[in-house]
């Protein structure tokens, strides 16, 4: 499919020939899964309903969930269809309850939606968990809207199984441009650098930095709706460790497995489609070769459209 399509000179977006298909096919474990088969640092091809009992009991540090919103959306030869927000409530229970025995006591889940899914987010995580936040994010494009008020943010609800929970947000700081340069009585810059102009700020549930995935971006896919590898990078940073172990249940292009590997964390990723699965095989072979994640450098993430290098 995406290999005959017509793409532009500096389009990056990552495709797959049927050549490739079939020897990425090996890298990935097909459901249903066997006894002996190890899932770390693995993609596994199948629905999260057959493949979550496999997965070792209480082994995850880390569950980031972006599960289908609550909208007719089509992910390759699979449709998800619109339901009453009590109906999406129940599907949402039905995986969440199963997952619950795979965390760690102090375990962090991040579970992703918008505006019309939030509500149902958080009945079921409050359920279950102790919810300690919802960051909201700016997707920068949008459909406008001539009726309506242009619809660019998405929810991103954080909770823990336990009380105790890991949580570093040393590793999540944003440079960004001071804006106002106080000093203090002697005249010295209050937080930030004189000669570079930028602040190191704590993150808040506000993020305004992201970039969504497109066409002249290594990391591109033509998966609908693939999430930002910084989005998924300041997840990882602030709430694991390196070695802890990352679980995605419905991994997509494979976003979170390739943060997670390139920040030195153990992943393993569950997604139904196996051309996404294909994708995301590709790029975790990628993320080898280019470890890099745009938007984070030097041990910090940058504003939107800044880096140490260009557009200071
Ligand atoms: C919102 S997308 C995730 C996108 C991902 N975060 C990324 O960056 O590419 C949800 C994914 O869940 C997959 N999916 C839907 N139902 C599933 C199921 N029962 N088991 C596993 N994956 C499923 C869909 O194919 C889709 O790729």
């Amino acid at each position: 499919m995406p290999d005959l399509k017509e793409r532009a000179a500096r389009n990056r977006t990552v495709f797959l020939t049927d050549e490739e298909k079939q020897d990425l096919r090996g890298e990935i474990v097909f459901a249903p899964v066997g006894a002996q088969s190890t899932l770390i640092n693995k993609v596994v091809c199948g629905d999260i309903f057959q493949v979550a009992g496999h997965i070792p009991k209480a082994s995850v540090d880390l569950l980031f969930i972006d599960p289908p919103y609550n909208l007719d959306k089509k992910f390759n030869n699979n449709s998800f269809s619109r339901m009453d927000l009590k109906e999406y409530e129940k599907w949402m229970d039905s995986w969440l309850s199963m997952l619950l025995r795979i965390l760690k006591d102090d375990a962090s889940v991040y579970v992703c939606g918008d505006w019309r899914s939030s509500p149902a987010i958080y009945e079921v995580m409050s359920k279950y968990l102790y919810v300690h936040n919802r960051i909201t994010w700016e997707r920068e494009k949008g459909r406008g809207a001539l009726r309506n008020w242009k619809n660019v943010s998405e929810d991103i609800w954080f909770g823990s199984p336990g009380r105790a929970y890991y949580f570093n947000p040393g590793a999540v700081k944003l440079k960004r441009k001071v804006v106002a340069p106080y000093r203090d009585p002697e005249g010295n810059p209050k937080d930030w650098d004189e000669a570079e102009g930028f602040r190191l700020t704590y993150p808040s549930n506000l993020w305004t930095d992201l970039t969504v995935p497109f066409w002249s971006m290594p990391e591109n896919t033509d998966h609908p709706t693939q999430k930002p590898e910084k989005l998924l990078a300041k997840v990882i940073l602030a709430s694991s460790r390196p070695g802890d172990l990352v679980c995605d249940p419905f991994l997509g292009s494979g976003t979170t497995a390739v943060a997670a590997k390139k920040l030195g964390r153990r992943y393993l990723g569950v997604e139904i489609e196996e051309e996404y699965c294909c994708l995301a095989a590709k790029r975790l072979a990628r993320a080898d070769v280019d470890p890099s994640i745009q938007g984070y450098a030097g041990k910090v993430f940058w504003e939107r459209n800044t880096g140490p290098k260009a557009g200071r």
